[in-house]
């Protein structure tokens, strides 16, 4: 397997039929700049990533934001809950201080400023999922998520996937186009190409340590999107070059990078 070294294939679609590797930036480039943050992305795409996961909240006034965990405490300097907070007090935040305090001022960034940058560098993006939290409307939180997507129009360089396949399952059935990717379940015996003829899911990511051959070697023949995550260090790449996986997913983008372009 190569890398894709051109942007030229700036769509889902090409990338998957193309097999090569190419490197995710988890949570941006998480490892140099903290996670979900526009400092994060900006790294990730001068590492040269071809795509950035990351993960997402809704806001109590129904803003998509980029944050990993449902709570504030771990990534800034509030308290609470992300749902229980409008966008204004959100944006008062310090995202970047807990991290290293080069990075302080760092605010909590909207998906849609996330996408416009995406797209301004010819960078897919990989929207995580969560799975459905409380009593929370989980179908109004995915159709804002989704239709920011739409707005921005960037629906043909824009991977969604989850650890709950049943909102993957609605997406597709309701945007048949969009492109979903199933995140392997704890105990689940099943292949990729079953988990996709169950929920209609275009790729398939598991950690490094549930990789097997079957898994790689079903995605590879049924051209299922395979992503592994995360290779952040030698060790990790030296196994992960072993298995016909296109998408390496990393905390450190600009180091995974280096070493598949010295492993080709
Ligand atoms: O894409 C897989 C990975 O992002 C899932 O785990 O906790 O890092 O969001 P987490
Ligand atoms: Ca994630």
């Amino acid at each position: 397997m190569s890398e894709i070294h051109s942007k030229k294939t700036y769509n889902l679609r090409s990338m998957i039929a193309g097999k090569d590797r190419f490197i995710v930036a988890h949570r941006g480039s998480s490892g140099t700049a903290p996670e979900n943050t526009i400092s994060a992305l900006q790294h990730a795409i001068e590492a040269g990533a071809l795509m950035v996961e990351v993960d997402v909240q809704l806001t109590k006034d129904d803003h998509v934001v980029l944050m990993h965990d449902p709570g504030l405490g771990r990534t800034t300097n509030g308290k609470g809950i992300v749902r229980s907070m409008a966008l204004d007090e959100l944006k008062t935040l310090d995202a970047g201080s807990w991290f290293n305090e080069q990075f302080i001022g760092e605010h909590i960034p909207l998906l849609s400023e996330a996408l416009q940058l995406l797209k301004n560098h010819a960078v897919c993006i990989n929207i995580e999922i969560k799975p459905p939290q409380g009593e929370d409307d989980h179908i109004a939180r995915l159709l804002a998520i989704v239709e920011t997507v739409i707005a921005h129009n960037m629906q043909h360089v824009t991977l969604f996937s989850s650890f709950h396949h049943e909102s993957l399952r609605y997406i597709k059935h309701n945007y048949a186009g969009l492109y979903t990717a199933g995140i392997h379940l704890p105990g689940d015996k099943r292949l990729p190409s079953e988990i996709a003829s169950e929920i209609g899911c275009d790729g398939f990511v598991c950690s490094l340590r549930e990789l097997t051959y079957a898994k790689a070697q079903d995605a590879t023949k049924r051209d299922i999107l395979m992503g592994v995550y995360t290779i952040n260090n030698e060790s990790d790449f030296r196994k992960i070059i072993k298995y016909p996986v296109p998408a390496l997913v990393t905390n450190f983008p600009k180091r995974i990078k280096e070493y598949v372009q010295q492993s080709t």
